[in-house]
């Protein structure tokens, strides 16, 4: 079973750090194919809770190369940071590779991510102010720097005056913010060159490779398919694409190359940052959600919105994505409620919808319509075999699986790495 995506369904934060983890062990590639350190992924083992932002959660485990691939965006302090941090860990990181491809988040991607939405007032997106549009803006734009550049010193002296000449004219005229030096930004990039240079690859190359040999290469996605730029509730999306087609264009991998498509939802629903969210809960429900989930953003620490599972988005999620399995996470969050409504349809103006409507316009106007599933009031946290959960909880599984129209292969009962319920393997 050589390439294996895993994917967020929602809107992010579904646990996807937990899910790879598992397979951790029996890989031997990790890949970031997209986003850069806007993600979060919170790891839990043995005991020890471990906050990623932009390296692949497999570098925890003592097999996996973790891998960054082009579609990755790089703020090298960032990445020097959460190196050092896992190394005082003991966890080794210099098996690191990243793709010679993948652009960098500069300074001054950060200033105008935080000065853009401060513009925008109540229509800013939502951010995480990591830097992250800006720079996949510059590399549409054909004016990004990239890991490469750092190796020519030259070059990237010329390409951060070119693409300062434009920004110092946005930042000063259009912000009122003072003008960045093209020699303070250049030097500030090329104090990291040396420690970059044995870290980068033709990943593209080394991944197709590990493939031919029969290797087993995960794709990590970040963020989630409804935060996807082109399939997600666009405007309020991320600027990459976390979707499983991403894992190709963000690698270099051929689609042929990828045999199973794990997708990762929630057992109930949570988005951060601005945008739609028909079943969001403003009320306690939402807050207890929120409070027995631990919703709080691993980046920005933001509490997340929250509401009942959507099966809508779940099932758009996984007809886009090709989703040959799914695992269901945060399970044992939803103990304790007599009854567990989930979203089936959405009404939008008097009309009955039974899947994600195409437009944003429709979205905005959709309200939820539940299905109240029985609840189950048992302690699920030990629980290790599907047959051994509740028969409660063991339906409501089942007609999640049956309204996605995925087959659920696992489930998570609580934050610890083998907290988790198999019903088949994923690899
Ligand atoms: P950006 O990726 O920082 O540009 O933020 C764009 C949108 O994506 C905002 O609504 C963020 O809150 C959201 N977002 C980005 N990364 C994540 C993530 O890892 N989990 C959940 N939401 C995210």
């Amino acid at each position: 079973m050589p390439g294996v995506v895993v994917v967020g369904t929602q809107w992010g934060d579904e646990g996807k750090g937990k899910a790879t983890d598992q397979l951790g062990d029996k890989v031997d590639f990790v890949v970031r194919y997209s986003g850069g350190n806007n993600a979060g992924h919170t790891v839990q083992v043995g005991g020890e809770r471990y906050a990623l932002h932009l390296l692949p959660s497999g570098i925890l485990s003592r097999r996996a190369r973790p891998v960054l691939g082009n579609g990755v965006v790089i703020d090298l302090e960032v990445l020097f940071e959460e190196l050092d941090a896992l190394a005082a860990r003991g966890v080794a990181v210099d098996r690191l590779l990243i793709s010679a491809n993948a652009h960098l988040i500069a300074p001054y991607h950060r200033t105008i991510d935080r000065v853009t939405e401060r513009f925008l007032g109540k229509r800013r997106i939502g951010t995480t102010g990591r830097g992250v549009g800006p720079a996949y803006a510059d590399k549409a734009s054909r004016i990004g720097l990239r890991v490469q550049d750092l190796l020519d010193e030259s070059i990237l002296r010329q390409k951060v005056a070119v693409a300062l000449e434009q920004k110092n004219q946005l930042l000063v005229r259009v912000y009122n913010r003072p003008a960045l030096s093209a020699d303070e930004v250049s030097d500030h990039l090329l104090a990291y060159a040396d420690r970059v240079r044995p870290l980068v690859a033709d990943v593209s190359r080394v991944l197709n490779e590990a493939l031919d040999r029969g290797q087993t290469v995960l794709f990590e996605g970040a963020q989630a398919h409804h935060l996807d730029v082109d399939f997600g509730t666009y405007p309020y999306v991320t600027s990459s694409n976390p979707i499983a087609a991403g894992a190709c264009t963000g690698s270099g991998v051929g689609p042929t190359r990828l045999d199973r498509v794990i997708g990762i939802a929630k057992a109930y629903t949570t988005r951060v940052g601005e945008g739609p969210f028909p079943g969001e809960l403003t009320d306690e429900t939402g807050q207890r959600l929120r409070e027995t989930g631990g919703e709080y953003g691993t980046t920005t620490g933001r509490p997340r919105r929250c509401g009942w599972f959507d099966a809508l988005l779940v099932e758009q999620a996984a007809t886009c994505n090709a989703l040959t399995d799914l695992f269901l996470t945060k399970l044992d969050v939803l103990t304790g409620w007599p009854k567990i409504p989930v979203i089936v349809a959405y009404d939008i103006d008097g009309r009955r919808c039974p899947v994600m409507p195409m437009t944003q316009t429709e979205l905005h106007h959709a309200k939820p319509v539940y299905e109240h599933l029985e609840g189950w009031s048992e302690d699920i946290s030990g629980v290790r075999r599907f047959e051994d959960l509740p028969p409660a909880c063991q339906r409501y599984v089942r007609r999640l699986e049956e309204l996605v129209g995925v087959r659920i292969s696992g489930l998570g009962v609580g934050p610890d790495r083998d907290q988790v319920v198999m019903v088949r393997p994923l690899l």
